[in-house]
């Protein structure tokens, strides 16, 4: 491992990130499913609410994202005095491809008497044509918070969407969009390993489709998914997310077994994601020299963005889940 990071023309990678992080004055955001080298070089590593909330509050002057887009423009909107880098301007998200904004706005012309309420898995513009935004962690409290009998858009994520749907009993008009990654978990290959392994619970991000969370014990965001792994009293897990997110993990729960869900040829590797696997300690340690490539929004549209941000952090309240795994470092902000 170590080899490979010498290998970047001759230099050593971590030590660079460390030394342009303190010259820049950057704070380095990672999520869960970034390759284990970005998560343990990171200030922080958190669910999607988290690296908001993080990216709201933060000192820095410099943001380096590792992550996708949509998480690095998040953080543009909400810091916009910040410069904002994302490794790899490539690492976008198939929830964000399923719902291009002017199909979203003539679908929300067409149903005018309804609210938008949408996953934070979307573009800038599609957050300014909504009204508030939800994360998997936060989408319960704020659905909570909305009258019974106000009619609700939900967009872009189905299997999200209809798990709310299920859960409270609310009806809301889906948008048709999937994770490419927790569509590709089978449902056959999940039940033969659960009878290899009797009596470990299931634990399933609700980007799943219900075949799957129909077998899971628990269903949450990245964070909730770590801190049931943490709460549990048995020592094996079977996880059906972004298999990255096992290296927090078994480190944090050195031990107790984490098994990755399978997808349909047996093996997970089909579930990692290809958007977040773009970054790289090399593409990292470049967008900390050169401050490139940078998220820039255009002021109206940010403004846009803003307001459904801001209700979804005014209305999520202090939504946490059990226990708190805290950051990875507490360092640059
Ligand atoms: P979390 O908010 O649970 O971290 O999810 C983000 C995501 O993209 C899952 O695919
Ligand atoms: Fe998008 Fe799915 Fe990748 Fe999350 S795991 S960033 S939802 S494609």
């Amino acid at each position: 491992m170590t080899a490979l990071y010498h290998s970047f023309t001759g230099l050593d990678l971590r030590a660079e990130i460390d030394r342009l992080r303190a010259e820049k004055n950057a704070v380095i955001l990672a999520h869960y499913y970034q390759k284990p080298e970005l998560q343990d070089i990171a200030d922080f590593v958190g669910d999607s609410l988290d690296l908001s909330r993080k990216a709201q509050a933060t000192q820095a002057d410099v943001i380096a994202f590792c992550g996708v887009r949509f998480m690095a423009e998040t953080a543009k909107i909400l810091s916009p005095d910040k410069i904002v880098v994302l490794p790899d301007m490539d690492a976008g998200c198939s929830l964000e491809d399923s719902c291009p904004p002017e199909q979203f706005a003539a679908f929300r012309a067409a149903h005018p008497d309804h609210i938008a309420l949408t996953y934070i898995n979307c573009s800038a513009e599609v957050k300014g044509l909504s009204d508030v935004i939800v994360t998997s962690s936060s989408a319960e409290t704020i659905l909570a918070k909305l009258p019974r009998d106000q009619k609700i858009i939900f967009g872009p994520d189905r299997n999200l969407g209809g798990y709310l749907v299920r859960k409270t009993g609310r009806d809301m008009l889906l948008w048709p969009g999937v994770c490419i990654v927790h569509e590709a978990f089978s449902e056959t290959e999940l039940l033969k390993l659960k009878a290899r392994h009797p009596g470990a619970p299931v634990a399933a991000h609700p980007e799943c489709p219900a075949v799957i969370l129909d077998h899971a014990d628990y269903v949450g965001s990245t964070r909730g998914i770590l801190e049931f792994a943490n709460a549990m009293a048995g020592d094996t897990l079977i996880v059906a997310t972004e298999p990255h997110i096992i290296h927090q993990m078994a480190k944090a729960m050195p031990g107790k077994r984490f098994i990755g869900a399978p997808g349909a040829d047996g093996n997970c590797n089909c579930n990692i994601c290809p958007y977040m696997a773009l970054n790289t300690m090399e593409k990292l340690y470049v967008a900390l020299r050169d401050l490139e490539p940078r998220i820039e929004i255009e002021e109206g549209l940010r403004l846009r963005a803003k307001k459904s941000l801001d209700a979804m952090l005014d209305m999520a309240g202090g939504t946490v889940g059990r226990g708190d795994l805290g950051p990875a470092r507490v360092t640059g902000d």
